[in-house]
């Protein structure tokens, strides 16, 4: 199914569990398996048609060739022929229809599921919230993407991996809801045969319900700007003691995360948790080296932002609640206490900016 993926150096080729290379994957759910069949079902009748109309072509082409004599026939018109043109296909149609129409109808039911997980697509990367679980996180790009980019100017092949992936349980019905924070993005796993537009202001829905535990990969499927080509998705399909562990480890993880807003941070550890934040949300448009892009993506290094009081609130409240009219979105319900902390204290020390000083999650 990601056949096509290595020609754009996106994707290990040996890495993907594809069923020739050539066709789209079988893929590892009921519903994958049936559009499987159905596009195999469809190919074949698209065959069997190709050869019986190529077939009659080229027979009357070289039976009644000029060479041999042949003259061509004059007749107004043949209403047993047109009949059977008309009802041959919409016979062959309906053949087709009834079938897929079934799968449709089995794709769109997302009734009764036993997870319900809404899916965001950020620029550039996904957020899995899962419903009345207390349990929400972002899955990243686990290698920053000039480092990528490293890899191919050494003509490298690579992996595009997620740092968090998707997981689930094995045999439940996992519902999806799919929606977007800025632009129109695609979520897309080939073995689960879901692909569904995450649409700002919309909620979409889809599900699965994966049979054998693995990591399924996909991909983000809708042009959504620069990063659009490094929006990779992972699901992992787990047994149901495995989920339920991670799930708390989840929720320890989120726990451990509150309690960092309260306590002392020493400046290293600032700095390395800043490194990590800058590179993963600050650095596709001001850069790693904070020199930025202006006009539109203004330096962060060297600027004074963190000297002077009021010009580090300013900065301070543009990352909580973007900026309006700009490609600067807000950060408030993406970085937490500790994150923004790091992230300023980062900005404040990296690149030469001052004197080595820290900023407190208290602050
Ligand atoms: Cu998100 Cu393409």
């Amino acid at each position: 199914g990601f056949a096509l993926l290595p020609v754009f150096g996106n994707v290990h080729a040996s890495s993907i569990n594809t069923s020739s290379g050539w066709n789209m994957p079988v893929g590892v759910t009921d519903i994958s398996q049936e559009v499987f069949h159905l596009h195999m079902t469809i190919l074949w009748i698209c065959i069997a048609i190709a050869v019986v109309v190529f077939g009659v072509m080229f027979w009357s082409l070289f039976k009644y060739r000029r060479s041999k004599g042949a003259k061509s026939a004059h007749f107004h018109e043949n209403t047993f022929v047109e009949i059977m043109w008309t009802a041959i296909p919409m016979v062959i149609l309906v053949v087709m229809a009834i079938p897929a129409t079934a799968t449709l109808k089995k794709m769109y039911d997302t009734s009764n599921a036993d997870i319900d997980i809404l899916v965001t697509g950020y620029q550039w990367r996904w957020r899995y919230e899962y419903l009345g679980e207390d349990v929400s996180f972002f899955s990243n790009l686990s290698t920053p993407r000039e480092q990528i980019y490293g890899q191919e100017a050494r003509g490298d092949f690579y992996l595009v991996e997620v740092d968090e992936p998707m997981v689930v349980p094995v045999g439940r019905k996992i519902r999806l809801l799919l929606t977007a924070n800025d632009v129109i993005h695609s979520w897309w796993v080939p073995d689960l045969a879901v692909k569904k537009d995450a649409i700002p202001g919309f909620i979409n829905e889809s599900w699965t319900r994966i049979d054998q535990p693995g990591v399924y990969r996909g991909q983000c499927a809708e042009l959504c700007g620069r990063d659009h080509a490094f929006m990779p998705i992972e699901v992992k399909a787990v047994s149901e003691e495995e989920y339920t562990a991670w799930l708390a480890s989840k929720r320890d993880a989120a726990m451990a995360e509150a309690q960092g807003a309260d306590r002392e941070w020493a400046l290293d550890e600032l700095m390395a948790r800043g490194e990590g934040t800058y590179n993963t949300y600050c650095a596709a448009c001001h850069q790693p080296d904070g020199k930025g892009l202006p006009p539109i993506f203004p330096a962060l290094a060297g600027t004074g932002i963190s000297i002077d009081p009021n010009a580090r609130q300013a900065h301070i409240d543009i990352v909580l609640y973007g900026k309006t009219g700009t490609p600067m979105p807000a950060f408030g319900t993406t970085l937490s206490a500790a994150e923004l902390a790091a992230v300023i204290t980062y900005e404040r020390n990296a690149w030469g900016n001052d004197t080595a000083d820290s900023v407190q999650p208290a602050e």
